[in-house]
């Protein structure tokens, strides 16, 4: 029996439980139960005294939108949808180390120099540490307003006393109230945190930003527990080893979720990369057998990235499956679709699939891509140079038609590119055009050469 006012909330999806187990009902995940005491116990709510009657209002609204703001980093304004909107809440998510606070303090410095009134305050570093990073990156000159706090109290009470357009909390799972009794980082205080926080946005109108780690171990709460009370979320994302970092939308309530901001880190901090569209293409050389150029969409611009597979014969029983950049299901599907439609047998060969770059490819276009790469491996047969691969691929192994071939084409065009291997009745314009209407001819032709 849990003690009084006392539940298990799970550190991971913020599931709440009455009693203690080492597997979470909700979602899953072991040990991540913890005990938390509520504040007030559930089923106490007072009645509400205000007798305020709930006002309508029609669909029509005559009252202009307030100006975004806009922080001088691109990539970042337009994955937020064109700009931050004032007196909303941001929820930037990502790996310890993935570059957040450098982001945020760019994102701050940069809105600050044309006007914006910005302050950065840190849960996780000192005042002296923020701004010995922000001289390094050359934004001394900048007017943001610097503060190391985990008070929630303190924070709120000077966020009401000074107007902001803009607020940076790095991180979210610092903060601590004392209405609360649970500890920092726990589900309850990250919630109170966040209510409060996004609370303060709406009132005064200041667009606030918080950083959340994701963490996978539960022993802090992730920003899952979280998304739905912000307006936004965002992850930035990069593969260790890679100086390139990916921020994407997951939620936005003012704009698209499918934009992608793309940044190089440096000596000097995050740099934009805006125009990406080569960046992840491996230009040295010939290309060899089992690799691919695929010509993906992310957001709204072409990127054209470079499929590598490596089939080789398994010296073990089970023979190994790994995949970078590219989800693990889906190269099963592909592989069985290859071993039943086309004759491929992957059985005893072990299978390796990486996307060039450090990016990672979410969109169904890329299936046929990947097929092409891996049966250029498994045929040991290269494809053209000159050719781009685009398509998704059905069970039945069909080559199904995608979106915005027009603009995958053009992009493909400009970077030098005179050939498409794409679905059926496809037009390629000035381009040398492939279609076919099932996986089993792309191979033929892979495995012959045939591309004339
Ligand atoms: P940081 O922004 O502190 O990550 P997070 O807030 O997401 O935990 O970035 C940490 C990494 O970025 C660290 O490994 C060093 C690297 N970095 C650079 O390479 N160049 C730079 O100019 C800066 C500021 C950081
Ligand atoms: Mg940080």
């Amino acid at each position: 029996m849990a003690r009084d006012g006392a539940v298990y909330a799970c550190q991971s999806c913020g599931a709440v439980q009455t009693r203690w187990s080492g597997q979470c009902p909700a979602c899953g995940a072991w040990n991540t139960l913890v005990e938390e005491l509520q504040s007030r116990p559930p089923g106490a709510l007072k009645p509400s005294k205000a007798a305020r009657g709930l006002a309508f209002q029609g669909l029509e609204d005559t009252t202009p939108a307030p100006p975004r703001i806009s922080t001088g980093v691109e990539e970042f304004d337009r994955v937020c949808g064109g700009g931050v909107v004032p007196g909303s809440a941001i929820l930037l998510g990502g790996d310890p180390g993935v570059g957040k606070s450098t982001l945020l303090m760019q994102v701050a410095a940069n809105a600050a120099r044309r006007g914006a009134r910005c302050a950065y305050i840190s849960g996780e570093e000192a005042v002296e540490q923020v701004r010995g990073r922000a001289q390094r990156m050359g934004l001394a000159d900048a007017p943001v307003k610097l503060a190391a706090e985990t008070s929630l109290r303190i924070i709120v009470d000077g966020l009401k006393r000074e107007p902001f357009d803009l607020v940076v909390i790095d991180s979210i799972q610092t903060l601590w109230s004392d209405a609360h009794e649970a500890g920092p980082g726990s589900v309850t205080q990250v919630r109170a945190a966040t209510g409060e926080l996004v609370r303060l946005a709406k009132k005064q109108g200041v667009a606030i930003i918080l950083v959340g780690h994701v963490t996978k171990d539960g022993a802090i709460a992730g920003p899952r527990v979280i998304e739905h009370m912000v307006d936004a979320v965002l992850a930035f994302e990069g593969e260790r080893g890679y100086p390139f970092r990916i921020l994407r939308g997951a939620k936005n309530r003012f704009g698209a979720t499918d934009e992608i901001g793309v940044f190089e880190m440096g000596d000097l901090g995050l740099s934009e990369v805006k125009n990406p569209s080569a960046l992840f293409l491996n230009t040295a050389g010939e290309r060899a057998a089992g690799a691919s150029v695929f010509a993906g969409i992310e957001g709204s611009r072409p990127v054209l990235v470079e499929f590598q597979a490596l089939v080789a014969p398994s010296a073990y029983g089970t023979p190994r499956r790994a995949v970078v950049g590219w989800d693990s299901g889906r190269l099963a599907m592909v592989l069985a679709v290859l071993e039943a439609r086309c004759g491929l047998g992957f059985g005893d060969r072990d299978v390796y699939l990486n996307v060039a770059g450090g990016l990672r490819i979410t969109e169904p276009a890329a299936d046929l891509a990947a097929a092409a790469a891996l049966a250029s491996s498994a045929l040991d047969e290269a494809l053209p140079q000159d050719c781009v691969v685009f398509g998704e691929i059905s069970l039945s192994g069909e080559v199904r038609p995608v979106s915005r071939m027009d603009s995958r084409l053009k992009e493909a065009a400009k970077l030098g590119f005179r050939r498409a291997l794409g679905p059926a009745d496809g037009d390629g314009g000035s381009m040398g055009y492939v279609g076919v209407g099932r996986l089993a001819e792309a191979v033929r032709r892979i495995g012959e050469a045939a591309w004339d």
